[in-house]
């Protein structure tokens, strides 16, 4: 049995840069038509210099593959000539609370004063991606964040914001209530629940920021993507971190996922018995709330297990050392 999507998007990663870049761009080239790549690196990209750069490196770094890199510029207060520059260079603009997750120091500290900011955003028609916790208990973070997405989507009602990783019931319940949001799921996130991170031996691997909630969030979470939510986006938020970064004191956060994430979602959506809804969900849900027309790319996945290398170079992979059932087909990787 084979399985073809139409210009499948992740639309939340990090490909982070130089060496690690090098490892990881190319498995996402291999899955997806395009990407929306984070700003999150050591030194933020919160510049169009930077943001042209970066572009380029990540080109490199996916060979011959096509894959479009839909670029997102750091938070920070932009002046209008800015925004108007790098409109046609960005997708978005990436809002991290300061120090909230990976090197997000530069970020939000004062939230009241990002309203001339989003103000711009709105009138331009670019939209808002959103690292949405506060600094509260960890599990609550989302929840306490909630007030900040109400308070935006109210505030600039054509402004089209994205909800980045929601794990919660109450987040998926929010999306209803304003058409102005949208929000994006990981693969992680629709499968593991805190017990699978520290139940038992603790799972360095499985630590991520939003860390994954309880079973009823997670239930919610798959009522929704399972059930079609159009504005629920498919975003991987594969983010590599080497081992020694990992299996430490200081665990860093993060799941890299991005060898697995069509495969694993083709069996997801298999036994929740939604297949013909998997194509909403990589594919249709992003390009409509975005209004992109990605390149077309056909990705084509076979029913043939597969099992996950336990390393790919110094990360290891989210399932890694587990049997799939489903497989990219190697032959059509990348098909134009
Ligand atoms: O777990 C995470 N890792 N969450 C984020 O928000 C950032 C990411 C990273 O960059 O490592
Ligand atoms: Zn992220």
């Amino acid at each position: 049995m084979r399985l073809t999507l139409d210009a499948p998007l992740d639309m939340h990663l990090h490909l982070r840069e130089q060496e690690m870049l090098d490892l990881v761009a190319p498995f996402s080239a291999a899955q997806f038509a395009g990407g929306v790549v984070m700003p999150n690196l050591i030194q933020p990209v919160d510049t169009l210099a930077r943001l042209r750069d970066y572009r380029a490196a990540i080109l490199r770094a996916c060979g011959g593959a096509s894959f479009h890199p839909y670029m997102t510029l750091f938070f920070r207060e932009y002046s209008r000539e800015e925004l108007i520059e790098a409109r046609g260079e960005i997708i978005g603009l990436k809002l991290y609370p300061a120090g909230i997750t990976t090197q997000s120091e530069a970020g939000v500290s004062d939230f009241d004063r990002i309203g001339p900011t989003v103000a711009l955003l709105e009138e331009l028609g670019i939209p808002l991606l959103v690292h949405g916790e506060t600094n509260g208990f960890v599990m609550d973070r989302e929840r306490e964040f909630l007030r900040v997405y109400q308070w935006l989507a109210e505030t600039f009602p054509r402004l089209r914001i994205v909800m980045e990783h929601i794990t919660t019931a109450e987040a998926v319940t929010l999306l209803d209530r304003y058409d102005n949001l949208a929000a994006t799921v990981t693969l992680h996130h629709l499968m593991i629940t805190l017990d699978d991170v520290a139940g038992g031996l603790l799972q360095p691997d499985l630590f991520c920021k939003p860390i994954a909630k309880t079973p009823r969030d997670r239930d919610a979470l798959r009522q929704a993507v399972f059930g079609g939510h159009p504005r629920l986006i498919f975003g991987s938020d594969s983010a590599p971190h080497p081992r020694h970064k990992k299996e430490c004191c200081g665990c860093a956060a993060g799941v890299f996922s991005a060898p697995v994430t069509l495969p694993m979602l083709a069996q997801l959506f298999e036994e929740a018995e939604r297949l013909e809804r998997l194509a909403d969900f990589v594919s249709t849900n992003g390009a409509r709330f975005y209004q992109i027309t990605p390149p077309q790319k056909s990705v084509e996945l076979l029913r043939t297990p597969w099992r996950v290398p336990e390393l790919c170079g110094a990360v290891r992979p989210f399932l890694a050392g587990q049997t799939l059932r489903w497989s990219l087909d190697e032959g059509s990787r990348g098909r134009e």
